[in-house]
């Protein structure tokens, strides 16, 4: 009935499992490092999980994390990725590979945040179709624009944006779209898109009879998917924090659609930049939608950026984890182009161990924000390697 769930919650894994997740991560990181006393104190402090039966590996993870590509169809200045195409971008046989084995350590979801935007990547149709092959899940974030604009969707996909959504409905996929404003010039001004005719919006009747101007792709959203599968992904940010207010999260209560209302994150291209925050007073009317603050998830996914590299978070740019020590060995494919084993890297890898240790609202904005005050003073210069200790980027 009331719509302000996120879809990573309770309707995708139980209290149950992520306790369950995090007890086995714990183990098997004190099992593979030995744990030390410094460790196991960071452990206790954060985490109060009791660990009372023998660890099993199958279900030591529940999130697959992966970002596809890093091109974009969209210029939102707020963005915090790097949104860059990558020279060694993920393949297939590749992607596929690490899900197989998420899966064979307890992953129930296969979970796209994106570096850029995810239906634009040359796999994204072949991950749609594997995901309904072997019964899990997948959660995709988009801003649409393949899924309103027919002419772009023929171009990338040869087929219509409403013809993307029939099939998007057919496997297990749960989508985020993005629902920035109800104003197409709003939201072609928000995303930096050239003209509103790039995402064509349409009218849309709730059952009050109420109506709704909304991203023709959302539409076509309402109509094949099942309810419980979709979701509004929302940034409270200075410019749309009132019609969020006002409208966008009335919509969401009549319609039970899902919703992932963020605050605005500062990485990326809005690294260190706060233009966009809303006023203090708005950000506390809106606060109670929002997605949780305080994020475990940290402590039960393995997350990948799309050129093969490890990360604990989302928005770690990845020329900041190349500041990490170990960072070579952050990358999942060996010498010969086989994926590694990804039960012990992210059991041993004393960075990935750490970080699921220093759960403390946005890991990764923190993350950012500490490399940046360590190099320079503040000033980030990418590029310049130095050689980090953990305690300098971690609490
Ligand atoms: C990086 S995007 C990638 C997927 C897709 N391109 C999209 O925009 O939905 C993943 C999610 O992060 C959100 N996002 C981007 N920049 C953000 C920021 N600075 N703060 C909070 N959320 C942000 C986007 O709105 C989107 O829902
Ligand atoms: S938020 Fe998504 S759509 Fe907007 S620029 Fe970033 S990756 Fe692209």
């Amino acid at each position: 009935m009331f719509g302000f769930r996120n879809l990573l919650e309770p309707q995708v894994f139980s209290p149950l499992e992520e306790t369950e997740a995090i007890a086995n991560t714990i183990a098997f990181d004190k099992e593979l490092n030995g744990m030390t006393a410094d460790l196991e104190s960071w452990i206790s402090q954060r985490v109060s999980v009791a660990q009372s039966k023998r660890p099993d590996r199958s279900h030591s993870l529940l999130l697959t994390m992966i970002m596809l590509t890093g091109k974009c169809n969209a210029k939102c200045e707020v963005c915090y990725t790097a949104q860059r195409e990558r020279e060694k971008s993920l393949t297939w046989p590749e992607i596929k590979e690490i899900i197989d084995q998420c899966l064979k350590l307890g992953s129930r979801t296969v979970y796209v945040a994106g570096e850029g935007e995810p239906t634009l990547d040359p796999a994204f149709f072949q991950l749609v179709d594997y995901v309904k092959k072997v019964g899990t899940r997948l959660l995709v974030f988009t801003n649409g624009i393949l899924l309103s604009n027919d002419n772009a969707a023929l171009k990338q996909w040869g087929m219509t944006g409403d013809e993307m959504v029939k099939r998007l409905a057919e496997s297990p996929v749960w989508i985020y779209h993005k629902f920035w404003s109800t104003k197409p010039t709003k939201n072609a001004e928000l995303m930096g898109l050239d003209s509103t005719d790039t995402l064509p919006y349409c009218m849309y009747s709730l059952d009050s009879s109420k109506q709704i101007k909304m991203p023709l792709g959302l539409r076509r959203m309402l109509e094949y998917f099942p309810r419980d599968r979709v979701g509004v992904q929302v940034i409270a940010e200075r410019r749309n924090a009132e019609e969020l207010l006002e409208t966008i999260l009335p919509f969401i209560k009549e319609s039970g659609v899902k919703s992932y209302i963020e605050p605005v994150i500062h990485s990326g291209r809005n690294f260190k930049n706060h233009s966009f925050d809303p006023p203090q007073d708005l950000y506390e009317k809106i606060q109670p939608y929002m997605v949780r603050q305080n994020c475990t998830r940290v402590a039960y996914l393995f997350a990948v950026h799309n050129n093969g590299f490890a990360t604990p978070g989302i928005s770690i740019l990845p020329e900041f984890l190349e500041m990490v020590p170990g960072y070579q060995d952050l990358n999942l494919r060996n010498p010969d182009g086989t994926i590694k084993d990804i039960f012990t890297l992210r059991h041993t890898h004393p960075f990935l161990v750490k970080a699921r240790y220093c759960i403390k609202g946005c890991l990764c904005e923190e993350f950012n924000l500490k490399v940046a005050e360590h190099i320079n003073n503040g000033k980030v210069s990418v590029g310049r390697r130095e050689c980090l200790k953990y305690e300098d980027i971690l609490y």
